[in-house]
C-alpha cells in the first residue's frame, strides 16, 4: 500500500476549500476494512470550515453531559457550562424541574452569569451584570430597572426569558441538547446500558471534578486518545501499562458508530487476587457491592460521542468530557465517582485526594501527548495518516460515526 494514496491537498490547511476534498477522504476511510483502516489526514484536526461544520452537524445536534442531578439536589442550585460557544446555565427550579438556559441576556447580550466564579453556585434569581435585568430560575425576566418609558418594554415584558434548551437525565448524568427537537438520549443510552452490566450509575456520587480545562488539541484528537489503549505502550508506559497491558483490552459491538465499548483487563501480574478464575483489579478506593468477580477484573470503557467517555471499575467510576473551544483547542474535565456505599468510609475524603493525584498524573500525560500531536499536525511535512493497528479498531469505528455525521 501506498501511504500517499487518497492524500488530500496539503494547501491550505485552513481553507473552506479543502473542505470538501476532506470530506471525500473521510468517506473513504470509513469504509475500509480494519485491515486497510488509516488515521485521517492532519488537516481533519486544523481545518476551520471543517471545525464549523463539525459544530453545526454534530455539537449543536448531540446531548452533551453537563454534570451530575446531585449537583442540582435543591431548587436554586445551578451549573455553568460553555458547550459549543454556547453559553449555558443548567437549574434546579421551585417546582423541581431541571432546565437548561442561555446565559445570553435578552437586554443587549452579556452573560449574565459573567461574575460569577467557579462552575457552580445556588441562587434564588441572577441578576445580569451589566444593567441588572433580573430572571428567575425558570429563565422569565422578573425585573429590570429603569424601563417604565419603553412602551415596547411594557408591551412585551410578560414574554421575555433567557431561551431554553433540551435537557436529559440518564443514570444521574446530566445531559443538554441545544437542537429544538433532537432523537431521544435513550437511542444511544438503551444500547450501552445493557453492557454495563451490575454497574448502576444512578446509585454512584460524584466525589470530585478535575477541571482540567483548556488542551491545545483539537477535540478529536482528544476522543481518539480516549478510545485506544495502545499508547499505553508508549504515554502510560510507567503508568498504566503495568496494569491494563494494551494488548489485554477487549472491544464489543465496535462496528456500532454512535458509541463504543471496550473492557481494559487487569494484568496477572498487577492484580489484587483471584477469585472465580478471573484476576481481580486492585482497589484505591472502597469497592461497589454486587459485582461478580468478573467484573471486578477489569475497567469498562464506554465512549458515548461526541465527546463524554464513561469509564466504570469496580472502586472508581470515571468520566471525561471534551468540548471543542476551537479547531484546534478543547475544554477537558474529568468526574471521579464513588458508590454511594462509600460514603460512609471515614478515609474516604484522604483516599479520594490520593486517587486524584493519581489521575491527575495520568491525564497530565495524555494532555501533553495530545498538544505535542497537534503541534505535528499544523505542520506540512506529515499531512496524511498512517496505518492502523487492529488495537486502534475504535478510531476506525469514530471515522464512520464523523462520516455519517458529516457526509452522509
Ligand atoms: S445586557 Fe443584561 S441588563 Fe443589559
Ligand atoms: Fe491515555
Amino acid at each position: 500500500m501506498s501511504l500517499t494514496e487518497a492524500t488530500p491537498p496539503a494547501a491550505p490547511l485552513r481553507g473552506a476549500e479543502q473542505l470538501q476534498g476532506l470530506l471525500e477522504v473521510l468517506a473513504e476511510r470509513a469504509a475500509r476494512p480494519l485491515e486497510e483502516a488509516r488515521a485521517l489526514p492532519g488537516a481533519f484536526y486544523t481545518n476551520e470550515a471543517l471545525y464549523e461544520l463539525e459544530i453545526e452537524k454534530i455539537w449543536r445536534k448531540s446531548w452533551i453531559r453537563v454534570g451530575r442531578v446531585e449537583e442540582l439536589a435543591q431548587p436554586g442550585d445551578f451549573i455553568k457550562h460553555d458547550i459549543a460557544g454556547e453559553p449555558i446555565l443548567i437549574t434546579r427550579g421551585a417546582d423541581g424541574e431541571i432546565r437548561a438556559l442561555s446565559r445570553v441576556c435578552q437586554h443587549r447580550f452579556m452573560d449574565i452569569l459573567a461574575d460569577c466564579e467557579g462552575q457552580k453556585g445556588n441562587a434564588e434569581s441572577f441578576a445580569c451584570p451589566y444593567h441588572k435585568w433580573t430572571y428567575g430560575l425558570d429563565g422569565k425576566l422578573e425585573g429590570a430597572a429603569h424601563m417604565g418609558k419603553s412602551n415596547l418594554f411594557q408591551r412585551t415584558k410578560d414574554s421575555i426569558a433567557l431561551p431554553t434548551f433540551k435537557t436529559a437525565v440518564w443514570q444521574g448524568f446530566v445531559f443538554v441538547n441545544l437542537d429544538a427537537d433532537p432523537a431521544p438520549l435513550s437511542d444511544l443510552t438503551d444500547q450501552i446500558e445493557p453492557r454495563l452490566g451490575n454497574y448502576d450509575i444512578s446509585e454512584w456520587r460524584l466525589a470530585d471534578r478535575i477541571i482540567w480545562g483548556e488542551v491545545e488539541a483539537n477535540w478529536k484528537v482528544g476522543m481518539e486518545n480516549g478510545r485506544e489503549a495502545y499508547h499505553h505502550i508508549g504515554t502510560h508506559l510507567n503508568s498504566l501499562e503495568a496494569m491494563w497491558p494494551a494488548h489485554m483490552v477487549d472491544f464489543d459491538e465496535v462496528e456500532t458508530s454512535d458509541f463504543f465499548f471496550a473492557r481494559m483487563f487487569v494484568s496477572p501480574e498487577a492484580a489484587g487476587g483471584q477469585e472465580d478464575g478471573h484476576y481481580l483489579q486492585p482497589l484505591l478506593l472502597p469497592g461497589a457491592p454486587n459485582l461478580t468477580a468478573y467484573e471486578r477484573s477489569f475497567v469498562t470503557v464506554a465512549g458515548m460521542y461526541p465527546g463524554f467517555i464513561l469509564v466504570p471499575g469496580p472502586d472508581a467510576t470515571l468520566t471525561i468530557t471534551f468540548l471543542p473551544t476551537g479547531p484546534t483547542s478543547h475544554y477537558a474535565e474529568l468526574d471521579i465517582l464513588v458508590h454511594e456505599s462509600a460514603l460512609s468510609d471515614p478515609e474516604l475524603t484522604e483516599k479520594v485526594k490520593e486517587y486524584r493525584e493519581w489521575l491527575s498524573s495520568v491525564n497530565g500525560e495524555d494532555a501533553k501527548a495530545q498538544a505535542d500531536v497537534q503541534m505535528a499536525l499544523t505542520t506540512r511535512t506529515n499531512v496524511d495518516g498512517g496505518p492502523l493497528s487492529h488495537l486502534e479498531v475504535a478510531i476506525q469505528t469514530f471515522q464512520r460515526y464523523l462520516a455519517k455525521k458529516l457526509v452522509g
